[in-house]
Parts: structure tokens; sequence; C-alpha cells
């Protein structure tokens, strides 16, 4: 059994603080007193493997709003098992392909707003400038209200919608909390929560939040009925709701009661935006500052593509190996969810690396700095997506890509990974792959609103790099582009 030297000890740990030149090498490193997080390949799997001894850390308490925990909040691993496997039965290969039509449905209009060049200032063709940070974030947030309560927030129409700030309030109110849950306070905070705390933060919570809450319990109401009404029939909307609906518990055979499902579909929607958001704005940053990336993107999608109708979810799709090397280059140097999921050691202790933990200890693999691991990731603060592309040219090994994608896991593995993994990388492929084909992008000049400057201090002047902000979620800004509809 490891004992835990004095807090705040390095153990041991490399990573690299973005474009920083000091270092610190090793492979742990104790961060709080009773928190050690990890580099190791091993450890990623000790913690949040199937057979790890863990269990969610008590810090999840802190998000949770309702009296019956959602899915990705649940800390006990038996009741999170139970609520998995109902949620598993929304996120089957069937549902991500009825998804893809919504995702579809959406990117398309989107793009149209996006090419509009009415508020252009010139007549060249280039629209006026867009902020790829809130674009995402309405387009994101309008397909996943399609998906989850079958109305659309419509937040990417310009016109006034009390919903449109949402996204924006909810990683505000993320922001606010977060520093709380890496303090001391933390365990006080949780206890407090439902002896008064809530009642309190509920008088201050802003009223596009409230208008927010009661839109979604509508619609799930409304959603109810429309399942209900049209169960068999051909007018079916076969959304992530509808098969949430038809769910069944395998021991209880017992649906999701009225309130767990609000409970879940909220959950799906503040899990499925921001992460998705932010990597795609990530992308977008290094394709507008990357020509060669850029110009090989389009030659693919261009090449493989003669019509947008033609981009769908399926081989063809799936064939843009560039597309998805971009994806996960985009996954790496960009994580949503920068830091560790904190998982807490179980009564007997437990394994990581090769050391014993005693129970209660809090361990994590640190994300970022995962992806930024130089013994994985040559350059790593540099946006290469040919270190995914096996090829004589390059030298890059198919074995080099194995170890790499076993090593870097964005959704991570085990128990509590993304259930959404499919239906994100669908997704972001179809929206990137759909935008690419219709129009062409570029940064605008003098605007680096993402990228790193000297502002931002140590680590983070690098301007080539985008830089974002840890707070459980992904907080990022801009990139601003400027869009046309393609020329060639
Ligand atoms: C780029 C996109 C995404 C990334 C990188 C990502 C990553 C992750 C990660 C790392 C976790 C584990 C979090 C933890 O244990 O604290 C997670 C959980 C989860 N994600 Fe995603 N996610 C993405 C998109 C989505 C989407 C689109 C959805 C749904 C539509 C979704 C639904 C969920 C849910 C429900 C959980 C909780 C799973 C559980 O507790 O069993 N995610 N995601």
């Amino acid at each position: 059994m490891v004992s835990i030297p004095a807090s705040g000890q390095f153990i041991q740990y490399t990573c690299w603080f973005g474009d920083a030149p000091n270092r610190i090498s090793g492979d742990k490193v104790r961060i709080h007193p009773n928190e050690v997080l990890f580099l190791a390949p091993q450890a990623h799997k000790d913690i949040y493997g199937a057979k790890a001894n863990v269990r969610r850390a008590t810090s999840y308490k802190a998000w949770q709003t309702s009296v019956e925990p959602n899915t990705a909040i649940t800390i006990d691993p038996q009741a999170h098992a139970r609520k998995r496997k109902l949620l598993n039965q929304a996120f089957t290969d069937k549902s991500a392909k009825h998804a893809a039509k919504f995702v579809v449905e959406h990117t398309e209009r989107w793009i149209d707003l996006l090419a509009d060049t009415k508020d252009a200032p010139s007549g060249d063709g280039w629209t006026s400038t867009r902020n790829m940070s809130d674009w995402n974030d309405w387009l994101v947030f309008d397909i996943l209200g399609d998906l989850c309560f079958g109305r659309s927030f419509n937040v990417k129409e310009p016109k006034p919608n009390p919903i449109r700030k949402i996204p924006h309030l909810v990683i505000q109110h993320v922001q606010l909390f977060y520093p709380i849950l890496q303090s001391p306070f933390m365990d006080f905070f949780v206890w407090a929560k439902p002896r008064g705390i809530d009642y309190l933060l509920n008088l201050i919570t802003p009223p596009e939040i409230k208008t927010y809450y009661k839109f979604i319990n509508d619609s799930v109401t409304d959603r109810i009925q429309m399942e209900k009404d049209n169960k068999d029939s051909e007018q079916a909307r076969l959304d992530m709701f509808h098969f949430l609906c038809a769910a069944t518990d395998p021991v209880t055979g017992e649906h999701y009661t009225v309130d767990a499902l609000q409970g879940e579909a909220a959950m799906l929607i503040v899990a499925g935006s921001d992460s998705t958001s932010s990597v795609l704005a990530a992308l977008w940053f290094y394709l507008s500052r990357n020509e060669g990336t850029y110009n090989r993107l389009v030659d693919e999608i261009r090449s493989t593509f003669t019509s947008s109708e033609e981009i769908v979810s399926g081989p063809k799709l799936a064939s843009c190996v560039y597309l998805y090397a971009c994806i996960d280059e985009a996954l790496r140097i960009s994580p949503a969810g920068p830091s560790e999921f904190a998982r807490e050691v179980l009564p007997g202790g437990t394994t990581i690396n090769g050391e014993r933990f005693p129970a209660g200890v809090v361990v994590g693999c640190a994300h970022w700095a995962m992806g930024h691991n130089e013994q994985f990731f040559e350059e790593p603060g540099v946006f290469r997506p040919e270190r995914y592309i096996p090829s004589e040219e390059t030298g890059v090994t198919v074995e080099q890509v194995n170890t790499m994608k076993s090593y870097y896991q964005p959704f991570l593995i085990g128990p509590t990974n993304c259930v959404g993994k499919n239906i994100a990388m669908t997704e972001m492929a179809l929206v990137v792959a759909r935008t690419l084909f219709r129009v062409d992008l570029r940064a605008v000049p003098g605007e680096n609103l993402g990228a790193g400057n000297e502002s931002l201090g140590w680590g983070r002047t690098d301007e080539k790099q985008y830089h974002i902000s840890d707070a459980y979620i992904t907080v990022h800004k801009g990139p601003i582009l400027q869009f046309r509809k393609r020329t060639g």
C-alpha cells in the first residue's frame, strides 16, 4: 500500500503546460491532500476499466438538482449500472441512425445562416464575422433539443429567443461551482446543498434559466403525450426521447417515470452540448490557421461527395480518413473535459499502475495532460491529424496509431464512459463535412479570440494554439471566422 506523502508534493508527473518551456517529468502527482492524478496508460485502465474498485467521487453530488440523480452524476456503481442499462437502450445503432437525420436537417439550416451575406460589410462574397463558439452552441443545442425533447429550441435562428442565452448561462453556472468543488469546502457544500443552499441558489437563479427549465418540463410533458398518441403509428417520431420512453428495466420491467425522463433528457443536453461544441470550436480554429490541413480536408470532402445530400452517415462518410483524423486531433488537443474524472477508491483498496491505494483516496487521469504527453504525441501542441494516418511517407505505423488511440480515450472507457460517443462522432463528421462541402472558411485578420496571447499568462501565449479553460466542462471562446459559398 502506498502511503500518501505531504499534500501537493510531486510524486512524478509529465505534463506540457501549453507552450511553456518548463516541464515536469513523471507519471503521477498529488494535487490535493487526498487526490492523486496519473498519466500512465495502465492507470487509465485501472481507474476507469470495468474491474476498477472505485466509484465516482463525492464532488459529482454537487451537480445534483433533483432528489434522484441522473445517470451522469450517479455515484453508487450498482445504481449507476441499473440506470446505464436503461439509458443504453436509447443509444443503439438504430437510434444513432435516426439521430443523424435530425443532425442533417439542423446542419443544413445552420449552413444557410452561416453563409448568409445579408449583413456582410463588403460585396466580395465573404460573410460578416462569426463567433464560432456561439454558432456551434446554437447548432448543437438545437440538435439536442430536437433529439431529447422532440422540440427544437430554434436558437440558431436570428430572432429574439430567451433560450438563446442558455448555453452561455449553463457554462457560467458551471464556472461558478467548479472552484468550490476544487476547494476544501467541497464536502461542506455537498452536505449543505439539500439543507438550504439549494433553496438560496434557486432564489438567485437567472430568469432565463428558470424559463429554460420550464421549457424542458413543458416539452417533456407534451412529448410524452405525443408518444402515447402515436406510439405504434407511422407518425412516431424516432428521436432519442422515443427510445428513452420505450426503455425497460431488464429486471423490474419498469419504464422511466416522468421525473426521471425529465432528469435524463436535461442531462443529455448538458452532457452533449458543450462537449461537442468545444471540440468543433477547436477544429474550426486549427482549420482556419493551417492551410495545408484545411486544403487536404476540403479536397477529401469535395472529391468524395458530389452533392451535400450524399453526405449522410454511412460507408462513404466513414471512408473520409482525413476527416476523422482531424476530429481525433481536435479531441486530443482540446479535450471536452480537460481535467480528471475523479473516482474514489472503495473499501478493500485498489491497485493503480502497480501500486496499492487505500479506500477513500480520490484518483483520476489528467485528461488534458494525457493528450499532451510527449511520450505518445510528438510536438503535442501542434495540430497534426497526419499522426493518426499510417503512411510510409510520414513514417507513421499502424502500431503507433493503435498505441496512441488506446492510450488517449476522449470518451473514457468502462462503465461510466460516454454513452453518446457514436452520436457525437457522427454529428461532428456530418457538421464538418457538410459545412466544408458547401462553404469556404477563413480566419479574420486581427481577430484572435481563442488563440494564446501574452495577457493569458504563462504557458498560454502561443497564438497558434487554441486555449481553453477547465471548469469540468471546457470553457472556450471564438474563433472568429468568415465564410463564403464555395467557389471551386
Ligand atoms: C465531443 C463530444 C463528447 C465527448 C468528448 C464526451 C465525453 C464524455 C466523457 C469523458 C464522459 C465521462 C464523464 C464523467 O464520468 O464524468 C461522458 C459521459 C457522458 N456523455 Fe459524453 N461526450 C461527448 C458528447 C456526448 C453527447 C453528444 C451525448 C449525448 C447526446 C453525451 C452523453 C453523455 C452521457 C449521458 C454521459 C454519462 C454516462 C454515464 O454516466 O454512464 N456525450 N462523455
